[in-house]
């Protein structure tokens, strides 16, 4: 067990947060794959400031679920930021705000000047934090990455902020935002943060496998890791990474019935809390994913991204299994 501020969280696993992959329906399931916690897709701030009916669609189902949740904002805004975490506060009630300051994607880099372009300016990384952790009373935690390119590379002065600010854990993914997600996580600057630092540190990047998971708190002594990308398609990694860190267990392989029988499950959740269309396109990832090394797989796959309907597509499904006899 380790906390987050007052939060108690069971386990050292942690779901990373995915835009368009973490949200309720995927939190419920690795919720049953005993994850000790959970961090949402990016929220911008100036969304739920607005009222944006489509963002806050994006939270529905946070409180049917009983680990803890950190939800996400980013944003660039110290004023918006504080007003969206007092927004979701009062009316999400997570257990931690976690803001995004790693994001490299263009739209929230260059466009907004969120993200990982924070990176370039630590003094408002401090100011930010300081301003939520000062107006909510739920842990507020930081993602970052290691820096903005190879030669500015700062988590651990960023690190070092982010504590004076009072934040109550950070998480590091050790790329730059160069390098988005080519080349590998260097995890000594995981190392570097933890020993920088005493809050909780929650070490990130390239974990595929739960030996993996047992080698980075190994070498860098943080507090957690989190699961990212090894979790596509194979949520089971999550409950293999606490077995094996608690009580040393050696996965089993994961059997074709076994994925189907996911696969329909998350399509489930999906539907119950979202709509036809938006279950359909999520789903439709997710199966790509599920069905990595299914014999015939990549054909089933052509047949479903024809689909129109959550009904076509079950059939094609069921019809599927019984040719290949599961
Ligand atoms: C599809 C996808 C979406 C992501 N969205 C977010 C996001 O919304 N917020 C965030 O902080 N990181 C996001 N990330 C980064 C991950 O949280 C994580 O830092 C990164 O994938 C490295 O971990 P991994 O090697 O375990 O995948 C995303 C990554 C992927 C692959």
């Amino acid at each position: 067990m380790w906390n987050i501020g007052n939060v108690e969280i069971k386990n050292k696993v942690v779901l990373a947060p995915m835009a368009g992959v973490s949200n309720p329906a995927y939190m419920k399931i690795c919720e049953e794959m005993k994850v000790g916690y959970a961090v949402t897709e990016l929220i911008s701030a100036e969304a739920i400031v607005r009222s944006n009916k489509k963002t806050l669609a994006m939270l529905h189902g946070i409180e049917s679920l009983s680990i803890p949740i950190g939800v996400q904002l980013f944003g660039s805004n110290p004023a918006t930021l504080k007003e969206a975490a007092i927004y979701i506060e009062e009316h999400i009630h997570p257990a931690v705000i976690d803001m995004n300051m790693g994001c490299p994607v263009p739209k929230v880099a260059m466009r907004a000047e969120a993200g990982s372009a924070l990176l370039k300016n630590p003094e408002k990384i401090e100011q930010i934090v300081k301003e939520i952790v000062e107006n909510v009373h739920v842990p507020v935690t930081v993602k970052i990455r290691s820096g903005w390119d190879h030669e500015h590379i700062n988590a651990v002065e960023v690190a070092k902020r982010i504590e004076k600010a009072g934040a109550s854990a950070i998480c590091i993914h050790p790329r730059t935002r160069a390098q988005g997600y080519s080349g590998k996580a260097d995890w000594n600057i995981i190392k570097e943060v933890k020993a920088s630092v005493k809050i909780p540190v929650i070490g990130n990047g390239d974990i595929r496998n739960c030996y993996d998971a047992k080698k980075m708190l190994e070498e860098t002594g943080c507090d957690a890791i989190m699961i990212g990308r090894a979790s596509l398609g194979n949520p089971w990694i999550i409950k293999e990474c606490v077995e094996y860190l608690e009580k040393n267990k050696i996965p089993e392989e994961i059997s074709i019935e076994e994925k189907f029988a996911m696969m329909e499950k998350h399509l489930d959740y999906l539907m119950a809390l979202k709509s036809e269309k938006t279950a359909l396109l999520e789903i439709r990832s997710h199966i790509a994913w599920y069905l990595k090394g299914v014999p015939y797989g990549s054909e089933l796959k052509i047949e479903l991204f024809k689909t129109k309907t959550i009904v076509e597509l079950k059939k094609i499904i069921k019809e599927f299994k019984e040719r290949i006899g599961v």
